[in-house]
């Protein structure tokens, strides 16, 4: 449920606790620009990032299993479809038929052990 008090507006997605690092994600509704749009996050090296759930090659859900955005090694975002792979810090396309494409970040933070989308910061 969105959060408008305050100067920041946010929403919360999950609790910390619920993103093991190279483990499963959490959905989320997000805005993109204003519209609503399906996005995820997860933990990795400790920190939590968000994407567009959305393939950088045809803009189709990386997750065919709810949440299991991680390649076997843990190390890569994996797009269950064509296989492309992303760096889960950057969402840089490493490998695949999108290579050096990107996924779309989506501004979101962790603060008191909880994850929250920020649908007004600036999305790179
Ligand atoms: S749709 Fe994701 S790699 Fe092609």
């Amino acid at each position: 449920m969105p959060d408008t008090g305050g100067a920041i507006r946010k929403w919360r997605i999950c609790g910390g606790a619920e993103l093991p690092d190279g483990g499963l994600g959490k959905r989320f509704k997000a805005e993109w620009h204003g519209v609503p749009a399906a996005g995820f996050v997860v933990r990795w090296g400790g920190r939590v990032h968000g994407y567009l759930n959305q393939c950088a090659h045809i803009p189709i859900e990386l997750d065919f299993n709810e949440g299991d955005f991680f390649d076997l090694s843990r190390s890569y975002l994996i797009c269950a479809t064509h296989g492309a792979y992303y760096r889960p810090d950057t969402g840089l396309c490493l490998g695949g038929p999108c290579k050096g494409a990107r996924l779309t970040k989506l501004a979101v933070v962790e603060e008191d052990g909880e994850v929250f989308f920020l649908p007004d910061a600036p999305v790179r």
